[in-house]
C-alpha cells in the first residue's frame, strides 16, 4: 500500500456536522504532514451550507494548497426539521 507522504493529491469528502469539520476529519488532518500536497475538498451539508469548514482545513493541514471545494447539498436535515415543525403544528 502507498504512504500518506507518496500522494500529491487528496481528495478529502466530509459532511458538515454543527456547521462544522467533523472530529475525524480534524484528526486526519492533523496526523498528517500537508506541505507541498494539494487538497481538494468535497462537502456535503444537511442544507446549511460549508459553515466555517474551509477555515478548519486551512489551520488543520498548514502548507497545503487547498482547492475550491466542491459543495453538495444533502437535503435530508432541512427536509427532516420541515417535517416536525409540520407535525407540530398540526
Ligand atoms: C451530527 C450531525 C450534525 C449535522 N449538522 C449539520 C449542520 O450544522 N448543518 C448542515 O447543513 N447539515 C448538518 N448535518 C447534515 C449532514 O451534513 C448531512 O446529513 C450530510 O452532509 C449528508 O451526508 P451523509 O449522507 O454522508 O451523512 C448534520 C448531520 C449530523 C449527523
Amino acid at each position: 500500500m502507498r504512504g500518506f507522504a507518496s500522494f500529491e493529491t487528496v481528495y478529502l469528502g466530509f459532511p458538515i456536522w454543527g456547521e462544522t469539520t467533523p472530529p475525524v476529519i480534524r484528526s486526519f488532518l492533523k496526523a498528517h504532514d500537508w506541505s507541498g500536497k494539494t487538497l481538494q475538498p468535497f462537502i456535503t451539508h444537511g442544507g446549511y451550507g460549508p459553515g466555517n469548514s474551509m477555515a478548519i482545513l486551512r489551520s488543520h493541514a498548514p502548507g497545503a494548497r487547498i482547492e475550491e471545494p466542491f459543495v453538495l447539498e444533502a437535503d435530508q436535515e432541512r427536509r427532516t426539521l420541515n417535517q416536525v415543525k409540520e407535525w407540530l403544528g398540526k
